[in-house]
């Protein structure tokens, strides 16, 4: 039996077909098709597909659980990523009980495993593998005066406009006012209620005070810069990195956790001394790079060496050029696709006023290509202005020339846990047509789960083997233990949660203390011997050793 369901994802509603079918004696339900935003539009195509009309390949892709039977090259879109996190239990609508709430999300069991991994590899990469970077974590809630300071109190502001046909409302470019029609509708803009709105939230603080949820983390990594040179003694050129929350009343929260009006950001602030060159070798990465030059002639972005782009001038900055090459090395080193990547230098237009240069590094999105990390050189800006509201003297003392100077940050890199968590995602997914389900292909460092663990039968003496694992396993990491349903179920459950490994315990492991692990991406398996199993998933975990010389292979 074949019948329309309804699901809300953030404000938006999603019709699919769904089918009741009796597999062994249960009954079993399954999405066959996605049929659009409107109810009349989905009734319409539901009974085409019902009557076996449609015949355009098109229209006859397969949303839902089976839309998921594209190949990993074509993305699924945005609206079927957030269907697979609710499923999985990756991303929840906050307060989705009460109907949620525009731009909030909450991360579930499978979320924040993912998350906490990204910005604990964020962290690993550019703080502890580099002697040149410290951490801090600043309050969220800070001194007004950091804000006024900053100029996000004068000018961190969108034009908010309202459309007269939808009457949603939108941001624009004041430019843009009387030229560009509503995103939701191609509606136009009513002119008279276009106004500047700040973005920052507002808050009380004790009876009478006031300040700001803060809107970025990096403002916090100036306010506090001459405390931490002081107290870790670092010498240009460093950096200073933080991760955490940051809050932005946006206008028009879109793309799922795309633009959120609360998410987390990852910053480093790097400081040199004025001018001073980049010491550092700047990896050979290849990437398409998109000058403003490029876009303002209208030509098409060129697959470049970033030393070639910086050798030709295309990047002006050799400090540019590493920070760029660093990032996206980042991102593939956990498994991102480089192929989804480019670099965008900012027109003149969109440079901030603070900033002479700007590259962002895109990636290319389900709806385009999107800034995933912003990565400008802001000068002495930010120092420059908090020594002005503070009356405090940031500058430092350079040994070489026995002089005070005030640092210049030569790029700011600055990604969002958010957007990285969707470029994971998206390159992560798959659907296995062999296996007939999604095979989530996240790093194994990033899995939310890095192994679960299967007694073959239900019985006390495969139980206590098991649990006995499990025990010792989970000391080190997030461990699943799952003993319900065929083992077929228990691969599919784990390949849609992006488990690397599945150890089985079975009747050999009863005789010889031996368990097998299957792997994740090639469905091989190898025995292994249960006393050294967590030297042998430490070595997997850390690509140490290749699977199938793990163990006994054993297909
Ligand atoms: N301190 C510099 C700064 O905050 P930004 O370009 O405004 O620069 C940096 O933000 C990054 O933060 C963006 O590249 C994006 O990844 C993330 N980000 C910004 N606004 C966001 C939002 N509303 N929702 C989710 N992520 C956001």
């Amino acid at each position: 039996m074949a019948f329309i369901v309804k699901k809300k994802i953030g404000e938006k509603e999603y019709f699919y077909l769904n089918e009741n079918k009796r597999v062994e004696g249960k009954v079993k339900t399954k999405t066959i098709a996605y049929l659009g935003k409107d109810k009349k539009e989905a009734e319409e195509k539901a009974k085409k597909i019902l009557s076996g009309k449609i015949e355009d390949k098109s229209e006859k892709k397969i949303i839902g659980e089976k839309n998921m039977e594209k190949e990993n090259q074509e993305k699924i879109s945005i609206e079927e990523m957030a269907v697979f996190c609710k499923r999985k239990g990756f991303v929840f609508q906050s307060g989705e009980i009460y109907g949620g709430l525009a731009g909030f999300w909450d991360f579930g069991p499978m979320g924040v495993e993912l998350k906490n991994n990204i910005k604990k590899e964020w962290w690993k990469y550019h703080v502890y593998q580099r002697g040149d970077i410290v951490g801090i974590d600043g309050s969220i809630v800070t001194h007004p005066k950091v804000w006024k300071a900053s100029g996000h109190i004068d000018s961190f502001s969108d034009v908010f406009v309202v459309c007269k046909k939808c009457k949603k409302a939108s941001k624009i470019d004041r430019a843009e006012l009387g030229k560009v029609k509503c995103d939701f509708c191609g509606g136009d803009f009513d002119e008279k209620t276009a106004k500047d709105f700040n973005l920052m939230f507002k808050i009380q603080v004790g009876e009478n005070g006031e300040s700001y949820l803060r809107p970025e983390t990096a403002q916090l990594i100036f306010a506090d810069f001459k405390l931490v040179q002081e107290s870790s003694r670092m010498k240009l050129p460093f950096g200073i990195a933080q991760s955490g929350k940051a809050f932005r009343n946006e206008i028009a929260p879109r793309d799922f956790i795309f633009r959120n009006r609360e998410f987390e950001q990852m910053e480093i602030e790097y400081f040199i001394k004025p001018d001073s060159g980049c010491p550092y070798e700047i990896p050979d990465e290849e990437i398409l790079i998109y000058s403003a030059e490029m876009q303002e002639e209208k030509t098409n972005p060129k697959i470049m060496k970033i030393k070639d782009a910086l050798k030709k001038g295309i990047i002006k900055k050799d400090w540019h050029a590493y920070w760029l090459a660093i990032q996206f090395e980042w991102f593939k080193s956990l498994g991102a696709n480089p192929n989804n990547f480019r670099i965008r230098q900012h027109r003149k237009d969109e440079l901030a006023h603070y900033s002479s240069d700007c590259w962002d590094l895109e990636y290319n999105f389900p709806f385009g290509w999107k800034e995933l990390e912003g990565i400008a050189d802001r000068k002495d800006y930010d120092l420059s202005q908090h020594e002005k509201f503070s009356g405090k003297d940031l500058r430092i003392f350079d040994e070489e020339t026995k002089e005070k100077i005030l640092p210049h940050v030569v790029c700011e890199p600055s990604i969002g846990v958010e957007r990285s968590f969707l470029v994971f995602m998206f390159d992560a997914y798959t659907y296995d047509k062999k296996r007939e389900n999604v095979v989530l292909k996240l790093n194994p460092k990033l899995s939310p789960i890095k192994a679960s663990i299967f007694p073959i039968v239900k019985k006390e003496e495969f139980e206590k083997i098991a649990k006995n694992i499990f025990k010792h396993l989970s000391s080190e990491w997030k461990i699943n233990y799952d003993e319900s349903g065929s083992i077929g179920r228990r691969y599919a459950r784990n390949d849609e949660a992006g488990t690397p490994y599945c150890i089985t315990i079975d009747e050999e492991s009863i005789k010889n203390d031996e368990v097998t692990i299957r792997d994740r991406d090639t469905t091989k398996q190898i025995r292994v011997k249960i006393s050294g199993i967590k030297e042998t998933m430490r070595k997997l975990l850390d690509g140490d050793i290749e699977f199938e010389n793990a163990g006994k292979f054993v297909n």
